[in-house]
């Protein structure tokens, strides 16, 4: 699976949400780069947890960004329950792991890289000019 590399294209207009989803970013392509290089199921496991690990820290943050950017309700509790799904897929692929084999890898890292792009190209993008100016709001009270 290629390498996702950070474009502009990917900016919702916050340094700090572009700046967490590019450690995202990074972490989808250690598992990937991980599995280029032959590593097993241990090292895959501890890079999926590290996602999710990251990514619930990152969902919080998101969402209480764009309430203070004043998103409206209704766009933010159905971002917050694409969040919620978001969440499950990852931890199901965690739960599920000790009935995996090495060659269900790639396409692990395949639903990854998806799994982060589609969400950030298509909902994220929505509340880009709602959050263009409120990272120094957030960062006074995160
Ligand atoms: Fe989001």
């Amino acid at each position: 699976m290629g390498k996702i590399i950070w474009s502009s294209a990917y900016s919702v207009q916050s340094a700090f949400i572009d700046h967490q989803h590019q450690i995202l970013v990074g972490i989808v392509n250690d598992f990937n780069q991980a599995i280029a290089r032959g590593e097993g199921m241990k090292t895959a496991y501890s890079i999926l947890n590290r996602l999710i690990q990251y990514a619930e820290q990152h969902f919080r943050d998101e969402e209480k960004l764009m309430e203070i950017a004043r998103y409206p309700a209704e766009q933010l509790q159905a971002h917050i329950r694409e969040h919620e799904k978001l969440t499950e897929d990852i931890f199901r692929h965690g739960e599920n792991w000790h009935s995996y084999g090495k060659e269900a890898l790639p396409e692990i890292g395949r639903f990854l890289k998806e799994w982060l792009l589609d969400h950030i190209l298509t909902s994220d993008m929505k509340y880009s000019k709602y959050v263009a100016n409120v990272d120094d709001a957030f960062l006074s009270v995160r």
